[in-house]
C-alpha cells in the first residue's frame, strides 16, 4: 500500500544482548516529535479504529506481538508485528486497527507531531467522506 511499509532497523547484537538504534529522518521518514507506548491490553481489545489527517507514525512491537490492520477504501493489509528490529510506517489518511495483543505486548509508537485530537478521524464514514473531498 502507498504510504505504508515495513522499516528494518540495525540490530547491534553482540554477546551482551541486542541494541537497536532508531534515528529520526535516517531510520524513520520524519522528525519524531512524540513517542507513546501501549501495554497491558486484553486479547479481546481492538485499539486504534481511526485515521490521522496529517500525522505519520511508526509502530514497533518491542515485546510480545500484535496484529495491525491498515485499510483504505481500495486496499487492506494485515501485519503481525513481533520483531523489535522492524517498524510499520503508517502515513496519514490510513485507517488503523490494532488487535490480538499478547499479555506481554509492549508497542512503541514514534509520531511526527504532538498530540492533537483534531487530527483524528474516529468515524469510518467521515474518513471515507474526507478522502472523497481530497
Ligand atoms: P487513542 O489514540 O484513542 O488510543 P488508541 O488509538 O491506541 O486506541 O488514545 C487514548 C487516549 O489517550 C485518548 O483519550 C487520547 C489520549 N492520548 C494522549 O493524551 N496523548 C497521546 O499521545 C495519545 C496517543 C493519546
Amino acid at each position: 500500500m502507498d504510504n505504508c511499509r515495513i522499516l528494518s532497523f540495525k540490530d547491534m547484537s553482540n554477546k551482551y544482548g541486542h541494541l537497536v538504534p532508531v534515528e529520526q529522518e535516517n531510520d524513520v521518514p520524519f522528525q519524531i516529535k512524540r513517542i507513546y507506548y501501549i501495554y497491558g491490553v486484553d486479547k479481546e481489545t481492538i485499539r486504534g479504529k481511526h485515521a490521522h489527517r496529517d500525522l505519520h507514525q511508526v509502530l514497533i512491537c518491542l515485546k510480545g506481538s500484535v496484529k495491525i490492520k491498515i485499510k483504505t477504501p481500495n486496499n487492506e493489509e494485515l501485519y503481525h508485528l513481533n520483531d523489535p528490529t522492524r517498524g510499520l510506517y503508517v502515513g496519514n489518511l490510513i485507517w488503523v486497527e490494532m488487535f490480538d495483543f499478547t499479555k506481554d505486548t509492549l508497542l512503541l509508537v514514534l509520531v511526527s507531531d504532538f498530540y492533537d485530537e483534531t487530527d483524528y478521524i474516529r468515524n469510518y464514514a467521515v474518513y471515507l467522506e474526507e478522502l472523497k473531498r481530497d
